[in-house]
């Protein structure tokens, strides 16, 4: 049997759809449109594509938009007066910094960029303010991939309260977010790392999965407990012919699309695992959207909260 497909791009669009005229009357109450402010560093190219796919979301969706570009070969310094400029400007409510950093920038860059944001227009919830307001649960501004898949989750009824969840990956802006946001949900939650022993016994306890490890196709079918519902959030780019062979059966749409374009996006879960998971988001068209549905659900919330916040007698 196939898993049931989550399909993210529907409940991605659905979620816009409901935040277009909340955009459109918080642009005639405030007389101008939510600001986000985007800082992409170098030139990293999944980092060009993500962002331009954010810009162009926010844009369709009536919010002002701009992108701050900084060398790659910049210092840390001008990253950091980019990010001064947006906190000060008043039109701005949202700043997001693209991740990753230019390494050149040094091994703590992006934590000292992050901690500069204005806690009220960091969208990406990953302020130290934030961070601390999260783990207490009660943040405005969440990270946008974990709440785009809580969001998916509650959008598609699969129950979270009580259940067993595995989150594989413990990234500061995936795995550690996801597994906070499972346990307020209730959830009793494990969270897996490189170091985990025996990962697939571990994963193969779980009701729900959720892999963010950044590797193609880790996630065994065998590891999965039948019937569990796994979430994909892996986006590794394939270029290797046999590799594809090896992941995808030759009647696979996948492999047609790889000889048209010479690459692929696999995610970290095996192709495989459809066979035996309950239900499971695809990739691409899985979590994706809803990362971009939430940025910009988040860039709506600063901004309310921003407009709330001034005297009365600015707004006239
Ligand atoms: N790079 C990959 N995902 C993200 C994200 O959610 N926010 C930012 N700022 N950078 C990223």
């Amino acid at each position: 049997m196939s898993a049931r497909v989550l399909d993210g791009t529907a409940v991605g669009n659905q979620i816009r759809g409901e935040l277009r005229p909340r955009i459109a009357e918080f642009t005639a109450r405030a007389g101008r449109p939510p600001g986000l402010g985007i800082v992409l560093a170098g030139d990293n190219p999944g980092s060009e594509i993500y962002v331009a796919t954010k810009l162009k979301s926010a844009g369709d969706l009536g919010c002002r938009t701009d992108l701050i570009r900084v060398p790659a070969a910049a210092s840390l310094d001008e990253a950091l007066a980019a990010v001064q400029r947006l906190n000060q400007d008043d039109s701005y409510d949202g700043i997001l910094v693209q991740s990753p950093l230019p390494e050149g920038m040094g091994p703590e860059a992006e934590q000292v960029v992050f901690d500069t944001i204005d806690p009220a227009k960091d969208v990406d919830g990953f302020t130290p303010v934030n961070v601390g307001l999260f783990v207490q649960n009660r943040a405005r501004l969440v990270p946008c991939t974990p709440r785009g898949v809580i969001e998916l989750l509650r959008r598609s009824g699969i129950e979270l309260k009580g259940a067993r969840a595995v989150v594989v990956g413990r990234s500061d802006i995936v795995g550690k977010p996801m597994a906070m946001l499972l346990l307020h949900e209730h959830a009793t939650v494990t969270v897996c790392h490189s170091r985990t022993k025996d990962l697939p016994s571990v994963v193969r306890e779980a009701d729900l999965v959720v892999v963010a490890i950044g590797r193609t196709a880790f996630v065994q079918p065998e590891w999965v407990k039948p019937g569990a519902t796994v979430i994909d959030v892996g986006t590794n780019r394939v270029t290797d012919a046999a590799e594809v062979e090896r992941l995808f059966a030759p009647d696979s749409p996948r492999r047609a699309a790889f000889v048209r374009r010479g690459a692929l996006v696999v995610g970290d879960v095996h192709p495989g695992v459809s066979a035996v998971a309950g239900a499971l988001t695809p990739v691409p068209g899985g979590v994706g959207p809803l990362t971009i549905a939430l940025l910009l659900n988040n860039t709506l919330v600063a901004a309310e909260a921003r407009l709330a916040r001034r005297p009365a007698m600015s707004r006239a």
